[in-house]
């Protein structure tokens, strides 16, 4: 290759790293710190999840290691969501409703980045519209964020200049799927089709 080729090829290769770094901050999957990023996904080995101690909303304490034995289909956002969650959410609840009785070996869970304004009553009434069967989590600021930490999902809170009593969370929007001992098999991106989460939850099962 030409000096002039191979720089030309260079040139553009950065062009399209730095073109696909601004997509995926815009995105917000990646964040400052250890931001679950595409590149760690597609390896396999990704260190995603852990322990978590959050509410339901029968006020009971749940946690992670309740989950054992079934799969667990992780979900972090908040119920003032517009569009994100929403779409993603109700991938899931169609995702479960496709599994007929299969859904029995897995758990949908969400969990709320805005523990501020999600009470555990919120995230009841809130599930009961995606599909019964998904479990909302809240809990405390720091016991969320741990939460979050430990599936390295990106997140901050968003003042609204327009509605000082208002505010919006932007949020990487993965779906998380884990194995019957709460360890890491894969995720779905933001949009992932419900036929696409049940043909990647099949093998699992
Ligand atoms: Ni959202």
């Amino acid at each position: 290759m030409s000096m002039r080729k191979a720089l030309a090829v260079a040139l553009v290769a950065s062009a399209v790293a730095t073109i696909a770094s601004v997509q995926l901050y815009r995105a917000g999957i990646i964040g400052s710190g250890p931001a679950l990023r595409d590149a760690d996904v597609g390896s396999g080995t990704a260190q995603v999840g852990g322990p978590f101690t959050l509410t339901d909303p029968q006020g009971r304490t749940v946690s992670d290691s309740d989950f054992r034995g079934r799969l667990m289909l992780v979900y972090f956002g908040f119920t003032h969501c517009p569009d994100v969650c929403p779409t993603d959410l109700s991938a899931i609840g169609e995702a479960v409703r496709e599994l007929g009785p299969a859904a029995d070996g897995i758990a949908p869970i969400f969990i709320t980045l805005d523990p501020q304004r999600d009470t555990p009553a919120v995230m009841g009434d809130y599930v009961q519209l995606i599909d019964p069967r998904v479990i909302g989590l809240t809990g405390s600021p720091d016991a969320t964020d741990a939460a979050a930490k430990a599936y390295r999902v990106f997140y901050r809170r968003v003042e609204r200049p327009d509605a000082p009593d208002d505010y919006s969370v932007d949020h990487s929007a993965y779906t998380y799927l884990m194995d019957r001992g709460g360890k890491f098999l894969t995720v779905f991106r933001h949009g992932t089709e419900p036929d696409a989460i049940v043909a990647g939850i099949k093998p699992h099962l």
